[in-house]
């Protein structure tokens, strides 16, 4: 009789032991979720600023190339307080998403971000060879965070030129009304990508480009680019889906409700 009661005693404190064993492991569980979180939120920062550094340093050096010429001086510092601000305002939209804060979404103009991206690109694509195509309805818009998704543009625009180098091509940016959703595609007339790559191209750190790739000045890849992507349009739920053939080309369309149901960004 005792030993039956002393092994159910024994047992009951080792339930309570395992509970707070558990709750301990929750609680530990939260804490590293949210360190994951903030680490890919800070991974994601640094690839977005360092997309708009990246052509800075490059127009910056021309200025410094060409003392005389007043008028490239004002243009450099024009742009380098412009992407600056964006910078900031990119760090403090991430940030707030890694913490789970509501984003205010806006009514954006289509056309106005894609024109957006490429001023802060400071490049010439046609040095490039790249001849630029678009084909935006003027009054296009589309409920959304425009500092998130104009990163998101400007990461597919980075791929596109990327894939079309050194020969050069066309890059075609396509926007328009698909029943309740607004759709933007960025193709290009690059490699393309081959089919045992597809079902990676969007996880974290998977790249295919080197320093040869890359434009002088730039870094090789880290692939981030598209993870971030893929993170900015689930956030808006939306899609963004890729069609490509080697050798012809890619194109990446992003789909997304033209009045999403609730703006938790
Ligand atoms: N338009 C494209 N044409 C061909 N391949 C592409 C294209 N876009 C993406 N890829 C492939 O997907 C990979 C991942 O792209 P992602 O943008 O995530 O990283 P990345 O461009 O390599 O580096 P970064 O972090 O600088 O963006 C690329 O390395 C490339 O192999
Ligand atoms: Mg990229």
């Amino acid at each position: 009789m005792t030993s039956i009661i002393e092994k159910r005693l024994s047992l009951h404190q080792r339930l309570a032991e395992q509970e707070q064993e558990n709750r301990a492991l929750k609680s530990q569980n939260t804490q590293l979720q949210a360190l994951a979180t903030l680490g890919s939120a800070t991974c994601m920062i640094a690839h977005e600023i360092n997309n708009l550094l990246t052509p800075l340093t490059t127009y910056a050096a021309l200025a410094v190339q060409n003392p005389d010429d007043a008028a490239l001086a004002k243009k450099v510092l024009d742009k380098t307080v412009r992407n600056c601000k964006r910078a900031s305002r990119i760090m403090q939209s991430m940030l707030a998403m890694a913490n789970g804060q509501d984003r205010q979404q806006e009514s954006a103009r289509v056309r106005a971000m894609v024109d957006e991206v490429f001023t802060c690109l400071c490049r010439d694509f046609a040095k490039d060879s790249i001849v630029v195509q678009t084909s935006i309805p003027e009054d296009l818009q589309v409920d959304c965070v425009p500092i998130q998704m104009e990163q998101v543009l400007m990461n597919l625009v980075l791929n596109a030129r990327d894939a079309m180098l050194p020969g050069g091509g066309i890059l075609k940016i396509v926007a328009g009304e698909d029943g309740d959703q607004v759709s933007i595609t960025v193709s290009d007339t690059g490699r393309g990508i081959p089919p045992e790559h597809l079902p990676d191209i969007f996880r974290p750190f998977f790249t295919t480009k080197t320093q040869k790739d890359r434009p002088a000045g730039s870094n090789s890849g880290s692939g981030v680019g598209l993870a971030f992507c893929r993170r900015i349009v689930d956030a808006h739920q939306g899609q963004i889906d890729v069609a490509s053939q080697p050798g012809k080309g890619s194109s990446f369309t992003i789909r997304l409700p033209r009045k999403p149901s609730h703006d938790r960004l």
